[in-house]
C-alpha cells in the first residue's frame, strides 16, 4: 500500500498522517489475543505504572512474538514507512502503550528523537512511527496529542531530567510518567503558537503515522476506557544508531538491521 501525493504532503505539513481503519476486526482480534497472553508473561520490556502493578507498557514484543512480527512487516506498514524515510527500513523498536482505564498515566511533552539521538546516537530523524489503534480512541481515553507541524523545529535540545530512582535501571526513565527529556511549558507554548493541536481519534484498527520530532503528550487516563496501541518505529536501513559501546537494551533498540521484505495483506490470519 503506498500512500497518495496529498497523503505525502498531510505528513511532511503536519507530522503526522492518519490511516483510518487500516486494520480490520478479524486482525484486530488476533492481534488483541496475542497482547493478553504477553501481558501475563513476565519480559524484561514490561514497564508499570507508578503504582506498581498496573501495566504501562511492553517493549521488544516483536523480537518473541511471531504474530507482533508479522504485524511488523506488514506491506500496508512497511511501504508508506519506506516512503517516508526514502530506503529501505527495518523495525527500531516496537511496544503497547497501554494507557489502562482510570489509571493510565501521563506522556509529558516530548520528541521521541531527542532519545533515540543522545541515547542511541541515531545520526538523522530518518524515521517514523505507526501507531496502531488496538481500542478504540476517543476524547476521554488519553488520545495522544500533537503539535501540528512542530516536527519543523528540529530535535530542540532540553537538559536530561535528574537521574533515576535507586535500583531503577537507567532506560526506565525513558518510557515512565517521570520523562528524561521533556519539553518545558514554554517551549510547548511557542510551538503551539506556530501550529494547533490535534488529537487523532478513531475506531480501534486506525493508524497514525508520525515523524521522530513532532511534539507530542498524552493525558492521563481518567475514563473508563483503556487506550492500547502499539507503536512500531521504522528506521532506515542507512541510518542505524551509532552508540554501539554501550546499547540500550534489544528490546528499545533492535539488534536486527536487515532490511524488511513486506509480507501480503493477508499475513496476520
Ligand atoms: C502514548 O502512548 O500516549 C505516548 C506515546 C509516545 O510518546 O510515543
Ligand atoms: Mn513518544
Amino acid at each position: 500500500m503506498l500512500l497518495t501525493a496529498d497523503q505525502l504532503k498531510q505528513y511532511w505539513t503536519d507530522g503526522f498522517l492518519e490511516l483510518p481503519e487500516l486494520f480490520s476486526q478479524a486482525e484486530l482480534d488476533v492481534l488483541k489475543a496475542e497482547v493478553s497472553s504477553l501481558m501475563q508473561q513476565d519480559s524484561p520490556g514490561r514497564v508499570f505504572e507508578k503504582d506498581g502493578h498496573t501495566l504501562r507498557a511492553l517493549h521488544g514484543c516483536h523480537l518473541a512474538s511471531a504474530q507482533c512480527n508479522r504485524l511488523t512487516r506488514l506491506a500496508r506498514l512497511v511501504e508508506p514507512a519506506m516512503q517516508l524515510v526514502e530506503e529501505s527500513v527495518y523495525v527500531y523498536q516496537f511496544k503497547v502503550n497501554f494507557k489502562a482505564a482510570f489509571v493510565g498515566d501521563v506522556w509529558r511533552w516530548h520528541q521521541d528523537y531527542i532519545y533515540w539521538h543522545n541515547e542511541d546516537g541515531m545520526p538523522a530523524p530518518s524515521a517514523t512511527n505507526a501507531m496502531v489503534f488496538l481500542d478504540e480512541v476517543n476524547e476521554f481515553n488519553g488520545p495522544l496529542m500533537f503539535v501540528r507541524g512542530s516536527h519543523r523545529a528540529g530535535l530542540i535540545e532540553v537538559a536530561a531530567a535528574s537521574k533515576t530512582a535507586a535500583g531503577q535501571a537507567g532506560w526506565v526513565q525513558n518510557v515512565s510518567a517521570d520523562l528524561k527529556y521533556a519539553l518545558d511549558a514554554s517551549a510547548v507554548a511557542a510551538l503551539v503558537a506556530e501550529g494547533q493541536l490535534a488529537a487523532p481519534k478513531g475506531s480501534a484498527g486506525t493508524t497514525v503515522l508520525f515523524h521522530p520530532n513532532i511534539a507530542h503528550a498524552s493525558a492521563p487516563n481518567l475514563s473508563p476506557f483503556s487506550r492500547a496501541v502499539v507503536i512500531v518505529t521504522y528506521n532506515s536501513v542507512a541510518n542505524q544508531p551509532l552508540n554501539r559501546a554501550q546499547p540500550r537494551p534489544e528490546f528499545l533498540v533492535s539488534r536486527d538491521v536487515a532490511p524488511i521484505a513486506p509480507l501480503t495483506a493477508d499475513a496476520l490470519l
